[in-house]
């Protein structure tokens, strides 16, 4: 549209007045006609003849008529009003009038002829090159003024279209603005971490696209990119062969998804979801990945949860049905074995293997009323508690369980706070914890026993609770042995135990565990071999509720 608008127009084009514009000759005398016809012919123009008034003006209306030579003294009209006439029928002429007068005409009146819209006189006798210099010039003048026009309209079309193009260029920008903040706004929501990397054997180079990614690792992005091998570095070795494995496959596959752990900047440690798909090959050949990262770490936390939850009720359903007749089984055998003792006292060798067998039937015995004590699933009866007081009360049964070999140490908080638990399953954690203890340290050593007061601001995931914030700790250390970190990782896993020969059952550390999250407290330990280990267990401090407002609510008369 805007083309065809610019297009320049050749004289040629059939429609175009300008090309040949028209000259009005009007005149009653026929010979008149012919005379102004013949002085004023020429290629570049037209001619068209009127012979009255009213043919005149008729020929005005219809064509677009660039001069008209007018006879002053037609009959049939005043020329006075030629001009107005013209102009008041709305005719597309945009002529000059250009009036034939007799030297000496009474009527010749400048003023009111030039009023009337007049532009020129010619007086006969005509001068012929006197006449066509004249409407040379006027019609040279149309040309012009309609050069002019033509001009002014063109620069008022490309103004219209430059503000159109501009309001649709700033509209079109308010847009892009709009979707950008939208889109900036979505990936710095996002609970996931974006990155592009790159594809083909050796590093896989990080580039983090969006802002989670240090909320997720505590590393910025330009971490990534200062340090190449970050990624790879902080991946967990044991899962170093398995991940690059998977991602070396993507070159074939076309994406892949696989859990890892990782290390963040702070140290702990997190489970991954990582996904990446490889891009189409770019022109130099080279393809890249685009991939994210999204933490699980919770959901691999409720997994492991779930799972300890099956396997204890698995242990319950196993037990609940045979430990009660393996129980009673078993106190026939040891009543029947004491019996035997007396009758084959005076025999010493038969004593000593029947003391043996008894030894292990009361083993068994201690097992099965272990197994009972987990599974049985009495309700909690929760007290608020002294821990100080707690474990002092079970001290002498410590000293007796631990041995002359072991030296007990306690340290304790001025103004511990007290915690709301069962009291029972409280002290048996903490014999559990010490006999673990003792038999880390099979040639003596130190038995530690801490409790204090501890404030933390979020738990390890980094998850703020105000509520919980407040914890007793204890903290059962020892000098023995300590353990690998992947027995570490293991031991609060219901039946994991490294003692051998029927002497730990490996549930132990699994019921202090259960009391733990029970208590809405947690459990965790920090062990290496031949350092040692500290036990932690926290548990939530006990609000106190306050005494009952009793003298506002009973006597309060101001309702
Ligand atoms: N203080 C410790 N030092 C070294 N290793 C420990 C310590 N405490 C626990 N462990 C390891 O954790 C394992 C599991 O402990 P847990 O108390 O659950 O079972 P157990 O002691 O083997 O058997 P149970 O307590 O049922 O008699 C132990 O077998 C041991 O390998
Ligand atoms: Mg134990």
């Amino acid at each position: 549209m805007l083309i065809e608008a610019l297009a320049p127009r050749t004289s040629h084009q059939a429609n175009d007045p300008v090309a040949r514009p028209k000259i009005l000759i009007a005149d009653e005398d026929p010979r008149n006609l012919m005379a102004l016809e013949a002085i004023l012919a020429a290629p570049d123009r037209e001619i068209i003849q009127a012979q009255s008034g009213s043919e005149m003006l008729s020929r005005v209306r219809q064509d677009d008529v660039a001069v008209v030579v007018l006879d002053a003294r037609m009959p049939d009209l005043d020329r006075f009003q030629v001009a107005a006439r013209i102009k008041a029928d709305h005719c597309p002429s945009r002529a000059s009038i250009v009036l034939v007068v007799a030297c000496g005409d009474d009527e010749l009146n400048f003023a009111s002829d030039f009023a009337a819209g007049g532009v020129d006189y010619v007086f006969r006798p005509i001068n012929p090159t006197f006449l066509r210099s004249k409407i040379d010039m006027l019609i040279d003048l149309y040309r012009k003024t309609d050069q002019v026009r033509r001009l002014a309209e063109q620069e008022k079309r490309l103004l219209l279209e430059n503000l159109r193009i501009q309001k649709e260029k700033i509209v079109a920008e308010q847009r892009l603005r709009e979707r950008e903040q939208h889109q900036s706004l979505v990936l710095k929501s996002l609970p996931i971490a974006l990155y592009t990397a790159t594809s083909g054997p050796g590093l896989r180079r990080l580039r983090f696209t969006n802002d989670s990614i240090r909320r997720l690792s505590g590393f910025s992005s330009s971490d990534f990119v200062r340090q190449p091998n970050l990624w790879e570095a902080r991946l967990n070795p044991e899962e170093h062969g398995r991940v690059t494995q998977a991602f070396a496959e993507i070159e074939k596959a076309g994406s892949a998804s696989v859990e890892y752990r990782w290390r963040c900047a702070d140290g702990t440690e997190k489970h991954l979801f990582d996904h990446a798909v490889l891009s189409e090959v770019r022109k130099d050949g080279s393809r890249e990945l685009f991939g994210f990262w999204l933490d699980v770490s919770d959901r691999r936390s409720l997994e492991t949860d779930l799972l300890h939850a099956s396997k204890l009720e698995a242990v319950g359903r196993l037990t609940g049905g045979i430990v009660h007749d393996f129980r009673n089984m078993l106190s026939v055998v040891i009543s029947n074995l004491d019996l035997l003792h007396l009758l084959i006292r005076d025999n010493g060798s038969a004593c000593r293997r029947l003391r043996s067998a008894l030894e292990g039937a009361q083993t068994c015995a201690e097992l099965t009323g272990r197994l009972l004590a987990f599974v049985r699933r009495r309700s909690i009866e929760t007290d608020v508690v002294d821990v100080i007081e707690a474990v002092e009360s079970i001290r002498d049964l410590l000293v007796c369980a631990l041995g002359a070999n072991i030296q007990i140490r306690t340290s304790y908080d001025k103004d511990c706070w007290p915690v709301h638990v069962d009291r029972p399953q409280l002290e048996a954690a903490i014999v559990n914890l010490a006999i673990n203890a003792r038999d880390a340290m099979p040639d003596g050593g130190q038995l530690s026993l801490c409790v204090k007061n501890v404030c933390r601001a979020a738990d390890d995931r980094g998850h703020e609770d105000p509520a919980t914030q407040e914890y007793v700790r204890i903290v059962v250390s020892d000098t023995g042995v300590g353990m690998l970190a992947e027995v570490a990782e293991q031991i609060f896993e219901p039946f994991f135990t490294t003692k051998n020969g029927g002497k730990g059952s490996g549930l132990g550390l699994s019921m202090v565990r259960h009391f733990a999250r029970e208590s809405n407290g947690n459990v965790t330990v920090r062990s290496a071999p031949g350092c040692g280990t500290q036990i932690f267990l926290d548990l939530p401090r006990a609000r106190l509720e306050e005494p009952p407002q009793i003298e506002s609510t009973l006597f309060d008369l101001s309702a």
